[in-house]
């Protein structure tokens, strides 16, 4: 196969450099898009057929061939060639080399800027299917580890001071609704990811009898780009899909920070298993959170590659230009990091050995109850404002006498405010606090009990529909 001779040379006078050739060249990335590549070509080819615009031997022969290129890409077979450019045109050129002229004729009312949008849509549809059964699963994870916390006290932080007791499980619970809220949005971006550019060809459209609808159904493409400049040139496909994933990342950077915290020996909350960690070369008796570390920094990278996408599409005028070649390389990476990120939490979040001792002492030691007393005697009948003036007083005596609010005497809370009686006891206790908290959305261990119920039947469901869209 003379592949120096280039598919588009015909009117040129001298080759491109070598560097040219490389620095132009996307087949160092795109080949992982040829299972795709093969599924577009084969709707297409079955729609040419059925329009009668290649004939039905043909269509026959293009099926048997990329058949066997699949195969030979699967066995690790193929050669990709620099010098054919990318992954549409390696095929092509062997498809060529195997069928002969109806390998040509494959191209027929298309062009490498429709086809590669296809391309990308279909990857990106398969990804982001994944991407949600995997976010699912790590949800599974978390409602297990609550459901073993309910109970569980710890103190819940604002300005990462001790500001109210929660239970453990419903602490949990938040990172599920943020995950509950990335699923969603993801399913959302799909539906406009899984749209049918092919038809577009380079810019205008073709002059060939198409079935735009034919091709969009062999697909399973919900519906077809209606106007044939935006659907080979815009990536704003590519673009939401990164914003969903750099909200994902940035949750999993969330629950990270706060795995790093809690398994600081100062703070000693939880501890991860040993297969997450690793030791230091100088310092023995260290044990560092390694995976959640390089998850927070991972978040990075992320962001990176959406304000990369979003760069890459400001100024460029319709339609197609090969900047957006350069989409294919940060999408890959969001990809390929997030489904590796969410695989190593499932399995970290069912390894995790909760310190619920250490939780509960440093609820204790923040004066966590400080608003149960104010609402104590808000319900007496003092007015908010000035019930919050007694019990600062009442902490600040704690404070000077070391001890927490619960430990003073009656006498001691009497000199605030005369409305305290003995019942007080009863509200300053960690478990009080919480029951008291017993509404929807609140810290109340029934509540997070009932709410852990929805989470698994709304996982329940959103697992259904996932799968019947992979099938
Ligand atoms: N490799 C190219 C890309 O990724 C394929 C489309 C090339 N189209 C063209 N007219 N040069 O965007």
């Amino acid at each position: 196969m003379d592949t120096n001779k280039k598919t588009w040379s015909g009117r040129f006078s001298e080759p491109v450099s070598e560097l040219v050739e490389r620095y132009t060249a996307s087949i160092g990335f795109d080949y992982r898009l040829a299972e795709y590549d093969i599924q577009g070509s084969l709707a297409h080819a079955q729609m040419l057929a059925a329009q009668d615009i290649i004939t039905q031997d043909d269509f026959t022969a293009i099926k048997q061939g990329l058949k066997r290129i699949s195969d030979e890409i699967r066995d690790g077979k193929f050669e990709w060639s620099l010098q054919l450019e990318d992954v549409h045109l390696n095929i092509e050129k062997r498809l060529t080399q195997l069928i002969g002229d109806a390998g040509k004729r494959l191209h027929t009312g298309r062009s490498r800027n429709d086809q590669v949008a296809t391309d990308i849509r279909l990857y990106l549809r398969a990804s982001i299917d994944e991407i949600i059964a995997l976010t699912l699963s790590m949800q599974l994870a978390i409602v297990n580890l609550a459901e073993h916390h309910t109970e569980t006290v710890m103190p819940g932080f604002t300005h990462l001071q001790v500001a109210q007791p929660v239970s453990f499980g419903h602490h949990l619970m938040a990172y599920f609704e943020m995950l509950k809220r990335d699923v969603q949005r993801l399913s959302d971006c799909r539906k406009r990811v899984n749209q049918l550019p092919l038809g577009a060809a380079a810019l205008a459209g073709t002059s060939y009898p198409i079935n735009r609808e034919h091709v969009a159904q062999l697909l399973s493409f919900e519906g077809i780009c209606e106007n044939s400049l935006d659907a080979v040139s815009d990536r704003d496909f590519a673009i939401e899909f990164g914003a969903c994933a750099a909200l994902i990342m940035t949750h999993l950077s969330r629950i990270s920070e706060e795995l790093i915290l809690w398994m600081s020996p100062a703070v000693g909350f939880i501890s991860l298993a040993d297969r997450f960690c690793t030791g230091s070369s100088i310092m023995p008796q260290k044990k560092n959170p390694d995976v959640p570390e390089l998850v927070r920094g991972k978040t990075g990278r992320i962001n990176g590659h959406l304000v990369a996408l979003l760069t890459l599409m400001k100024a460029q005028p319709l339609a197609y230009n090969k900047d957006n070649q350069e989409d294919k390389e940060p999408l890959f990476d969001t990809v390929d990091t997030l489904i590796d990120t969410l695989r190593i939490y499932t399995d970290m979040l069912s390894g995790i050995n909760v310190n619920a001792e250490a939780m509960c002492k440093a609820a204790m030691q923040g004066f966590a109850t400080a608003t149960d007393l104010a609402d104590y005697l808000v319900k007496k009948g003092i007015p908010f404002r000035d019930a919050h003036e007694v019990v600062a007083k009442s902490v600040q005596f704690a404070e000077q006498k070391g001890c927490d609010l619960d430990d003073l005497e009656l006498g001691e809370l009497k000199q605030f405010s005369s409305e305290i009686a003995s019942d007080v006891f009863a509200v300053l206790t960690l478990e009080g606090s919480l029951n008291s908290r017993d509404h929807v959305g609140g810290t109340a261990p029934g509540q997070v009990r009932t709410a852990i119920k929805r989470a698994r039947a709304w996982l329940a469901g959103n697992s259904k529909t996932n799968d019947q869209q992979q099938t």
